[in-house]
């Protein structure tokens, strides 16, 4: 017997991305039928030899804001293409894993914090770092990991899964590939390269895009922006209708809240996702870098992604990131220069010394640092990485405001060497995004940050500064399905004059009967700094008796110290009102993550 593989002919009025997304689709379609009724459609495609029987292969992903999630998922649907029989698993799910069974294993895993596990990764590198993890001889496996250069521990978290992996007994199929914020290229690649090895020397050829058998149906993915026209690679344009301050007069903080359109996208989102913003560099910064290089900006550069050359003006307004010096940047400037200062802090051991000294600094004050150097135009260019889209969490629901999206924005401005830095997109929203233009954006799907799955569960939300987005979201939403639980928000800033975003809202909602507690903490309005954790403290046995009536414990906002903060605060909590010991507060906390009852959405 043969059968066809429909795949979309390439006249078709898809994108590359669209049209791979949609054979995928069309691939799992094929195989559901076949499964069901023996027989294949035939639509467009070519004759394949007789099932072979297909491998099972466990792709598991490591996430904290979804994008290594929504990664496997695509790959895995490629992998359903190869001969190989699919399925995703979150590593929280480790210990629902029968690990004996499985012998080919693909990890995709992000690293958070600073070089840490991704939130849904932690319990299982807890238990895989012990003693008590299982032996894993006979699986053969391989790393994708997902992180950013610019952060000092690249891609640790992939890179300690790889190495525990093989301390266990598995055999590294294909090599670990570390992806920067530009993954998608090499995550292709990767996927090739391991699909090849993990077919052992039976398997099909990987580079092979159609099945040489019969296509296996990949999980159905969740409803993930990668899997949608509009994506990361492929934003949507759509129309900022609101841009106000949410800060007073006399704030030092400069936060806003913005209302864009997704009329006509057909995009829609879930409370707890976030929306990517692909950002534009301030022209005035990227003139300023075109003089400071003795350059006119229309001499002609190649850019990652476009398809000719194009003006170097144009190439540093919307393509790179102008901002931000990359490690490779700032040792390439080093060298050329010869900077002495800059090439000892470069040196081993050295690197506290070197964030120090670059904080707050930016490429163009690298460049004024380091004079002297015979830039051509391509060869700047050649050293700058692509602007990176940045997420948001999203501060609206859309059942309460259809067709729209809102963002709480803190608008990074701050003073280095008497000139005014803007962070690339919270200004670009603030400033430059202005009416009719448009704000190329996609949904990222958020990894588990949701409501709790019954209305009536009670909720505490800890949600200082722009960490009351989601929170803002989220009492939206209970109010729009008329959801009974109970909702307690912990808000924090420096002074309730300037600061306390979205009170008249807030007053509003527990008018209504949908915020049943409100505590602040407004850190400068008394001597002694008050922040939520303070607050958290405080209210102890209050958080405590929640929790025992099996409340969800929410978290967002700033990771370095914050999240921390809290964190701690609610160990203690338990160890005080719980009469737990230190270990049995944290196999407690432990228990609220894996129960999904403690979510965080930090960054
Ligand atoms: C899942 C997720 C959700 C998020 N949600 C929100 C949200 O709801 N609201 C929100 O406002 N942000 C949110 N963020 C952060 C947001 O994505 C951006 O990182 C933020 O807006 C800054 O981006 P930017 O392009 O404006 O600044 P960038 O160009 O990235 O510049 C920021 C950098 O400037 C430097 N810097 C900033 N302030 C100073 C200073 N005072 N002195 C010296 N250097 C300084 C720091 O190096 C900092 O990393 C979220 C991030 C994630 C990952
Ligand atoms: C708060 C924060 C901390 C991060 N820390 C690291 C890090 O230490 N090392 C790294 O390589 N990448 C780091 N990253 C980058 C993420 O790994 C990267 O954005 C990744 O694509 C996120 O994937 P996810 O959505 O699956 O979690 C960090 C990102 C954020 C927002």
């Amino acid at each position: 017997m043969s059968i066809v593989i429909p795949t979309l002919p390439d006249s078709a009025p898809f994108t590359a991305e669209q049209r791979a997304w949609l054979n995928g689709y069309l691939a799992g379609l094929l195989a559901a039928q076949t499964q069901r009724n023996g027989s294949a459609p035939a639509l467009n495609g070519t004759s394949a030899p007789a099932a072979a029987p297909k491998k099972r292969l466990l792709f598991l992903f490591g996430t904290q804001t979804g994008t290594a999630e929504a990664l496997a998922h695509k790959l895995s649907k490629v992998a359903a293409t190869r001969g190989f029989a699919p399925e995703v698993k979150g590593l929280d799910a480790y210990e629902k894993i029968n690990w004996s069974e499985e012998k080919r294993i693909a990890v995709v895993t992000s690293t958070y914090g600073d070089g840490d596990m991704p939130d849904n990764a932690q319990g299982f590198w807890n238990h895989f770092k012990t003693d008590a993890a299982p032996k894993l001889n006979g699986v053969t496996y391989s790393v994708l990991a997902i992180g950013d250069t610019n952060y000092p521990d690249f891609c640790k978290a992939g890179k300690d899964i790889d190495a525990r992996l093989e301390q266990l007994g598995a055999t590294r199929a294909h090599p670990r590939t570390d992806c920067d914020v530009d993954y998608e290229a090499p995550a292709q690649t990767w996927l090739d390269g391991a699909l090849s090895a993990l077919a052992g020397p039976e398997g099909s050829a990987a580079s092979d895009s159609i099945a040489p058998a019969v296509v296996a149906p990949a999980e159905a993915a969740p409803d993930t922006a990668i899997a949608k026209p509009w994506s990361k690679t492929n934003p949507f344009p759509a129309r900022l209708i609101t841009n106000r301050l949410l800060s007073g007069s006399g704030a030092i903080k400069e936060t806003r809240h913005f209302e864009i359109s997704l009329a006509g996208s057909g995009l829609a989102y879930e409370v707890g996702d976030a929306l990517g913003v692909v950002p534009t560099n301030c022209p005035e910064l990227a003139a300023e870098i075109i003089k400071t290089i003795g350059c006119t900006g229309e001499e002609p550069v190649t850019v990652p992604g476009a398809a000719a050359p194009i003006p170097l003006l144009d190439a540093l307004i919307k393509s790179l990131d102008i901002t931000k010096p990359s490690p490779d940047f700032i040792k390439y400037i080093a060298t050329t220069s010869k900077n002495a200062e800059i090439t000892t802090l470069l040196e081993p051991g050295n690197s506290d010394a070197l964030r120090k000294f670059l904080y707050g600094k930016d490429i163009l004050d690298l460049l004024l640092l380091c004079p002297g150097i015979p830039w051509t135009a391509a060869g700047f260019a050649a050293q700058l990485k692509k602007i990176a889209p940045r997420l948001y969490s999203i501060s609206s629901s859309i059942k309460a405001n259809p067709e729209q999206v809102h963002l709480t924005v803190s608008v990074v401005r701050y003073t280095t060497n008497g000139r005014v830095h803007k962070g690339i997109c919270s200004t670009y929203l603030a400033d430059r995004a202005a009416e009719p233009a448009t704000v190329p954006v996609f949904i990222q799907t958020s990894h588990g940050f949701r409501l709790p799955a019954d209305p009536k569960t009670p909720i505490i939300m800890v949600g200082p500064g722009t960490g009351v987005a989601p929170f803002r979201a989220f009492l939206q939403e209970r109010r729009a399905i008329q959801a009974p639980g109970s909702n307690w928000l912990i808000f924090g800033e420096q002074k309730i004059a300037n600061d306390f975003y979205y009170r008249e809202e807030l007053e509003d909602l527990a008018q209504t009967g949908y915020l049943h507690k409100l505590t602040t903490a407004f850190s400068r309005d008394q001597e002694a700094k008050i922040y939520v954790q303070n607050r958290m403290i405080e209210e102890g046995a209050e958080i405590w008796k929640w929790l025992q009536e099996g409340a969800h414990f929410y978290v967002c906002g700033d990771a370095s110290r914050m999240a921390k903060d809290v964190d701690a605060a609610l160990h203690e909590i338990a160890r005080t009102h719980g009469g737990m010991s230190e270990d049995e507060s944290k196999a407690y906390i432990q228990s609220l993550k894996t129960a999904k009852r403690y979510q965080r959405d930090v960054y």
